[in-house]
């Protein structure tokens, strides 16, 4: 009799287990399409302005460095970014591939890289010097090799 029940009960919560499932599988079918901020990670090669990364002025002592991280690098298109002394740069940062971090060491730059969205952050350089750019999130392997310069002259 009591066997009889646990069979019972457990058939339940099986049959209640792929309910719920499919109701999540279903709904999740019928999310709308994603933030018109957010790639596809696999079209990040593709899609402006990741298809063609690089330095841009757009001011008067205002840049804008698009760069793409992967595992395990930046490809920043120019190497390495050079600015002037007091540029403001935003860097606009995707990846294609898994969770990155993008840290100047020594400034307020410090964000991290989800795939498919694009993460934007900006920053006046005033000293001249070699400034390393960073991955601080683990993203695998080659995460300590992650690492790019950019150089305010
Ligand atoms: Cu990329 Cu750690």
């Amino acid at each position: 009799k009591l066997e009889k029940i646990w069979l019972t009960f457990g058939i339940t919560m099986l049959v209640a287990f792929l309910v719920i499932l499919g109701i999540s599988t279903f709904a999740f079918g019928l999310e709308p399409p994603s933030h018109s901020h957010t790639i596809d990670p696999e079209k990040v090669r593709e899609t402006a302005p990741f298809d063609n990364p690089g330095l841009r002025m757009v001011g008067d002592g205002e840049y804008e460095a698009v760069m793409t991280a992967y595992a395990f690098g930046y490809d920043s298109g120019d190497h390495p970014l050079t600015v002037p002394a007091g540029s403001t740069v935003e860097f606009v940062v995707t990846t294609p591939d898994v969770v990155h971090g993008f840290q100047i060491p020594g400034t307020n730059v410090n964000m991290m890289i989800v795939p498919g969205e694009v993460s934007h952050i900006k920053h006046m350089f005033n000293e001249p010097g070699e400034y390393l750019i960073l991955c601080n999130e683990y993203c695998g392997g080659g995460h300590e090799f992650m690492h790019t310069t950019i150089v305010v002259e």
